[in-house]
């Protein structure tokens, strides 16, 4: 049985002192979540340390926003896995569509961040999803499983999780429809070709779309940007409620 997994990605919102108003409102909200899932928060890197604070106890993972792939280094403004670690990190975004976009990030550049994010025992959020033009010219299905196959050489697929993000339906209010993101989300498990992997669905999820999205069968969790940032909302999306079934 996959364990859902609930994540927020903060972007580049949230400063300590609204970390910790944050935490303070979210806390309560997930006292009483059910045991089937796992509730993830990735801050901005200088939030990091207060958001663990404030949230110790509570049952929630802290994720980086990114990594870099190597150890140490002349690379300024980077982050390596082992500074994220000793902070109690427990995972990391790699392939998010903004740094693909504005850094031209490349597959094998994700690649290499998920694989170091592995040997520093970091889980690897892989997100891949196509942008408008791709779903328009009918080659989702091309584009996905190239960012699979890249992204994922020589990654070990039983620490790792996955997450559709059409790019058309990131910050846009445009949710892809729920059976489309699970067929999506189908096809990426069988790619990734470990049944257990999680797969994340992400892109515009609010508290009116959680619950729909979480009663697919191949959709493990969702990835949530706009609506992590508010605690009613992201407490209402890590308290959904799947139909039965
Ligand atoms: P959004 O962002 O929920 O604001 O659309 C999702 C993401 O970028 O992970």
């Amino acid at each position: 049985m996959r364990k859902a997994v609930i994540a927020g990605n903060w972007k580049m919102h949230m400063t300590c002192e609204e970390t910790r108003v944050f935490a303070a409102a979210f806390r309560p909200l997930i006292e009483d979540l059910p045991a089937d899932r796992q509730v993830v928060i990735a801050p901005p890197f200088t939030s990091i340390p207060t958001l663990s604070r404030h949230l110790a106890g509570a049952g929630v993972s802290v994720a980086a926003q990114n990594v870099h792939w190597e150890e140490k280094g002349a690379y300024t403004g980077m982050i390596s896995a082992a500074m994220l670690v000793e902070h109690g990190v427990s995972h990391a975004i790699v392939g998010h569509s903004e740094p693909r976009k504005y850094y031209s990030e490349t597959d094998e550049q994700i690649n290499l961040r998920a694989r170091t994010a592995q040997r520093h025992g970091l889980i690897p959020i892989l997100c891949v999803g196509e942008s408008l033009d791709q779903r328009e010219s009918s080659e989702t299905e091309r584009v996905i499983h190239r960012q699979i196959e890249q992204g994922l050489h020589a990654v070990d697929p039983s620490s790792l999780i996955v997450a559709y993000e059409p790019i058309w339906a990131i910050g846009t209010g445009k949710t892809c429809a729920a059976e489309e993101a699970n067929r999506i989300c189908g096809l990426i498990r069988g790619w990734v070709g470990h049944d257990d992997v999680i797969v994340q669905y992400g892109g515009s999820v609010t508290p009116a779309t959680i619950d729909d999205l979480m009663g697919q069968s191949d959709i493990d969790g969702v990835l949530v940007g706009g609506a992590s940032l508010d605690p009613l909302s992201f407490g209402r999306i890590a308290n959904y409620q799947a139909p039965a079934g």
